[in-house]
C-alpha cells in the first residue's frame, strides 16, 4: 500500500493554452514537449486505512494549499472508497514559478498511487490521468519529445523521439525565484473567455503542430526554433490581450530574448521557450551549450541559470 515515483518536468515547445472542457480538464489544443533530466519531483504515496484524512508534505514542511488538488487526483484514480494517503514529495527544483512542477508533480503522484493502490495501468492510461490533475503532467509519463493529442472526449500522448535521438540540452535562466501571480488554470480560462486572439490561437495549432512534428522527425534545429518561439511568442499575446492582462514577463525575462537573439545572430543553435513564469528556457545544441549558459548567467537580472538535458518518463523508484 505504498508507493514511491519519480517524474521529471517537460517544457512544452509547442503550448497548451486553453481548456475545451473545464470539469474533464480537457486541453482546447494539442502540444509537444521534451522532458527534462536533472530537475525532478519524487512522490511517496503511503494509503494508510488507519488516517483519517490525506497529509501532503513537500521537501519536509507540511502542505494545505496543494492537498485539495492531490487528493483529488489519488480520488480519480483510486476511487472515493480508497484509503486515505500520507503524501511524500521532494522537488529538487522551485515551485510554481513557470518550471513545470505540476507536470511532474502530477506524473509522479499517478504513477506512486497506481503502484500503491495495485492498479496494473498502462502508460497511456496513466498519462489520461495525469492529465486530469493538470494538463501538462500527461506529457512526463513519456520520455524526450512527447505529443499530446486532444481528441474529442479524451487525449492521447505518444512519443516522437527517444531523449537520445536527439539529444538537445536546456539551459534555464531564473529570473525570480517567487511563486507566479495566476495560476494557469485561472489564467487559461480568463484568455479563453476575453483575448480576442484566443479563437485563432486554437485554430492555427494544428498547422504549429505539424510544422514542430516534421522538425523533430528531420532533426531540424533551426525550423523547430522557429515554430517554438513563434509558437510561444503567440501564447502570450493571447495572454497579454486578455482582460484584465496576464504577464508573467519581467525585465530580465525580456532581456534574456534579447542575449538569445544576440547568439543566434552569432550563429549558435538556441532558441528560446517560456510558459506561465517570467523564467526563459533556452533550447540548444550541445555544442553551443557552454556559451548560452555563460551569455544568460552573464544578463542582468538573471538571479541563476540551471542546465538539464532530455529526461525519461515516470517511472517508480524501487
Ligand atoms: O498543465 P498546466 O495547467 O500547468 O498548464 C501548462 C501551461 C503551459 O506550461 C504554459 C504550457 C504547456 O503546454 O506546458
Amino acid at each position: 500500500m505504498q508507493a514511491t515515483a519519480i517524474a521529471q518536468p517537460n517544457i512544452a515547445l509547442i503550448k497548451y493554452w486553453g481548456k475545451r472542457d473545464i470539469a474533464r480538464n480537457l486541453p482546447a489544443v494539442g502540444s509537444i514537449s521534451i522532458t527534462l533530466s536533472d530537475l525532478y519531483t519524487s512522490i511517496e504515496v503511503q494509503l494508510d486505512e488507519t488516517l483519517g484524512e490525506d497529509s501532503l508534505s513537500i521537501n519536509g514542511v507540511a502542505e494545505q494549499r496543494s492537498l485539495p488538488r492531490m487528493s483529488a487526483c489519488l480520488e480519480n484514480i483510486l476511487g472515493t472508497e480508497r484509503a486515505h494517503a500520507r503524501i511524500i514529495s521532494e522537488c529538487n527544483f522551485p515551485m510554481a514559478a513557470g518550471l513545470a512542477s505540476s507536470a511532474s508533480s502530477f506524473a509522479a503522484a499517478t504513477v506512486a498511487a497506481a503502484i500503491a493502490g495495485g492498479l496494473p495501468l498502462s502508460t497511456a492510461e496513466m498519462a489520461g490521468l495525469a492529465g486530469r490533475a493538470s494538463g501538462s503532467a500527461a506529457r512526463s509519463l513519456y520520455g524526450g519529445f512527447a505529443e499530446l493529442r486532444n481528441d474529442e472526449n479524451s487525449i492521447r500522448v505518444e512519443q516522437l523521439c527517444d531523449k537520445d535521438a536527439w539529444p538537445l540540452r536546456v539551459v534555464v535562466a531564473i529570473t525570480e525565484s517567487g511563486p507566479k501571480h495566476t495560476g494557469s488554470t485561472d489564467a487559461m480560462e480568463i484568455s479563453r473567455q476575453t483575448s480576442p486572439f484566443y479563437s485563432s490561437w486554437v485554430a492555427q495549432q494544428d498547422d504549429d503542430l505539424a510544422v514542430a512534428r516534421m522538425a523533430i522527425e528531420q532533426r531540424d534545429f533551426s525550423a523547430l526554433a522557429a515554430i517554438a518561439e513563434h509558437n510561444c511568442l503567440k501564447m502570450h499575446s493571447v495572454m497579454w490581450a486578455s482582460r484584465p492582462a496576464i504577464t508573467y514577463w519581467n525585465a530580465a525575462t525580456m532581456r534574456c530574448m534579447e542575449t538569445i537573439r544576440s547568439l543566434q545572430n552569432e550563429g549558435r543553435g538556441v532558441f528560446f521557450t517560456i510558459d506561465a513564469g517570467p523564467q526563459i528556457k533556452a533550447v540548444c545544441l550541445p555544442e553551443d551549450e557552454e556559451a548560452v549558459a555563460e551569455a544568460l548567467a552573464a544578463t542582468s537580472g538573471v538571479q541563476s541559470t540551471m542546465r538539464c538535458g532530455l529526461g525519461d518518463a515516470a517511472r517508480v523508484v524501487v
